[in-house]
């Protein structure tokens, strides 16, 4: 009998994570699950609505919204990807944007943001089958999952990744603010009191700065399939 499990990939940011869970899920025919898009598309929200800029932070008008705030994946069979809307729109490509980049470490300390999306990711999790990446789906969302992956590297050379990316996708900007959004998401991701990004005693470690993408792949889905093949015995 075939017994789908969970995959929790957490990490820093611009570690690859969401390319190794991809490139997985598909190996798997599992669902992949990117929740760093769920706090994005909150993000992209409060910026529209204008309740976020660098001077001002209505936090309490963006609790009062999380009601209206409605975030759904659809998979688009053209490129393979669960894409995310928010209220009904398609926002996969807005919120990469790096306005949205420079504030969604922000909006993910609010607690209240933090059940809402969490409870929507357990929901999703719980027919199992799902490859999931964030900063604490092995922590928090799903404690239980059958492997959890703790993804690193340097901040240069996630900076310089996320630097390309953002060039090739035509976006204007300067490597030193891209490795400056980088450090200080770091801080807010690891220093904030609700669910702050740690790394579990169970959690797989792998440090890409050091294996190249195919490597990683490569040694992750033999972890993967021991896993299933442990699950089904
Ligand atoms: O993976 P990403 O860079 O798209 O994530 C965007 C931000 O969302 C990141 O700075 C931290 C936050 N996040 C989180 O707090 N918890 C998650 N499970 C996923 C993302």
């Amino acid at each position: 009998m075939k017994r789908d499990i969970i995959i929790a990939i957490d990490g820093h940011s611009s570690t690859g994570k969401s390319t190794l869970a991809k490139e997985l899920a598909k190996a798997l025919n599992y669902i992949y699950i990117d929740t760093g898009a769920m706090y994005r598309a909150v993000t992209y929200y409060a910026l529209q609505n204008d309740l976020i800029s660098n001077k001002h932070f209505d936090k309490e008008r963006l609790i009062k919204d999380l009601d209206h705030i409605q975030i759904d994946f659809k998979y688009n069979p053209d490129n393979g990807i669960a894409e995310v809307y928010l209220n009904g729109q398609n926002v996969e490509k807005e919120i990469r944007q790096m306005r949205v980049s420079n504030f969604v470490s922000e909006i993910a300390t609010i607690p209240e943001v933090r059940e809402k999306l969490v409870a929507q990711q357990r929901k999703i999790g719980r027919s199992k089958g799902v490859v999931m990446d964030g900063r604490d789906i092995g922590s928090v969302v799903f404690p239980d999952a059958e492997l959890k992956i703790f993804m690193t590297a340097s901040p240069e050379v996630r900076a310089k990744r996320r630097y390309l990316e953002l060039l090739d996708k035509g976006e204007d900007v300067k490597y030193k603010d891209v490795l400056e959004n980088v450090i200080k998401r770091d801080k807010i991701d690891s220093e904030r009191s609700t669910s702050p990004l740690i790394k579990t005693k169970d959690a797989i470690l792998i440090d890409n700065s050091r294996f190249s993408r195919e490597e990683q792949f490569n040694k992750v889905l033999e972890l993967a399939k021991e896993r299933i093949h442990k699950a089904k015995s």
